[in-house]
């Protein structure tokens, strides 16, 4: 079997099932420079997340052929072969969720803790921020994880003040998002990311926050070959 990983080739006599365990008979008999992250080696942990043939996956679940070609996640800082570091997103992280504050003693219900289960699911494995264009040409976007993590507490009713993290993800943030959905198809929770932005766009316009991207103002200068106000 042939692969290409981090732009070098490989060939492998054994038969193995899955990528992470071709990256691991690699290391240890052909290439001891080749550099991987991994874990539980069970989809869980999300640290061996790389780029296959062009898609995020998790290279401990996933399985290798012929001809394929491995990366490391884009978008993030390269350390060597198929490590990256995620330091810019932790910061992300908590730029969105900052000042969380005080927990009431409300009681919650069974359907409000399923809410808010799915996106807590995350096992921050950086895939969304690999194959998202808004971050892949702004770093400062706070982006898919940062963005299902603030949903997340939003929505949890013990939280007292969900308007400061509301606060926190307008600039370069919910409606930055261009509702491309790539995220939701890499995420291997499969986290419904794209629609916890959309519910994110919703409360902030109850909180008072527009879309700065929408133009509400026909009167000026823009030409639609029609006048828009007599509708
Ligand atoms: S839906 Fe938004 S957050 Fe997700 S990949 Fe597209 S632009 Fe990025
Ligand atoms: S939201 Fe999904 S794709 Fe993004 S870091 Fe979490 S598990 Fe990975
Ligand atoms: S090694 Fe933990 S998800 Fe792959």
């Amino acid at each position: 079997m042939r692969l290409t990983i981090a732009n070098k080739q490989y060939t492998l006599e054994k038969k193995v099932d899955t990528l992470l365990e071709a990256l691991i008979d690699i290391k240890k008999y052909q290439d001891n420079s080749l550099t991987f992250k991994s874990g539980c080696r069970s989809g869980v942990c999300g640290s061996c997340a790389v780029v296959v043939n062009g898609t995020e996956r998790l290279a401990c679940i996933t399985k290798v052929s012929n001809d394929d070609i491995v990366e490391p996640l884009r978008n993030l800082p390269v350390i060597t072969s198929l490590v990256t570091t995620n330091n810019h997103i932790g910061n992300l992280l908590n730029k969105a969720q900052n000042n969380i504050g005080n927990i009431n003693n409300d009681n919650i219900t069974k359907a409000d803790e399923e809410k808010i289960d799915k996106v807590s699911s995350c096992i921050l494995c950086s895939s969304c921020y690999s194959s998202c264009p808004v971050y892949s040409v702004n770093s400062d976007f706070i982006g898919p994880f940062a963005l299902t993590r603030a949903y997340r507490y939003i929505e949890d009713k013990k939280l007292e003040q969900p308007k400061t993290i509301i606060d926190n993800i307008q600039k370069n943030g919910v409606f930055s998002c261009t509702l491309c959905g790539n995220c939701n198809m890499v995420c291997p929770e499969q986290i419904d990311i794209k629609g916890a932005i959309m519910q994110l766009r919703n409360k902030s316009v109850q909180y008072g926050y527009s879309n700065p991207n929408l133009i509400t103002d026909f009167g000026g200068g823009l030409d639609f070959g029609f006048n828009p106000n007599q509708f």
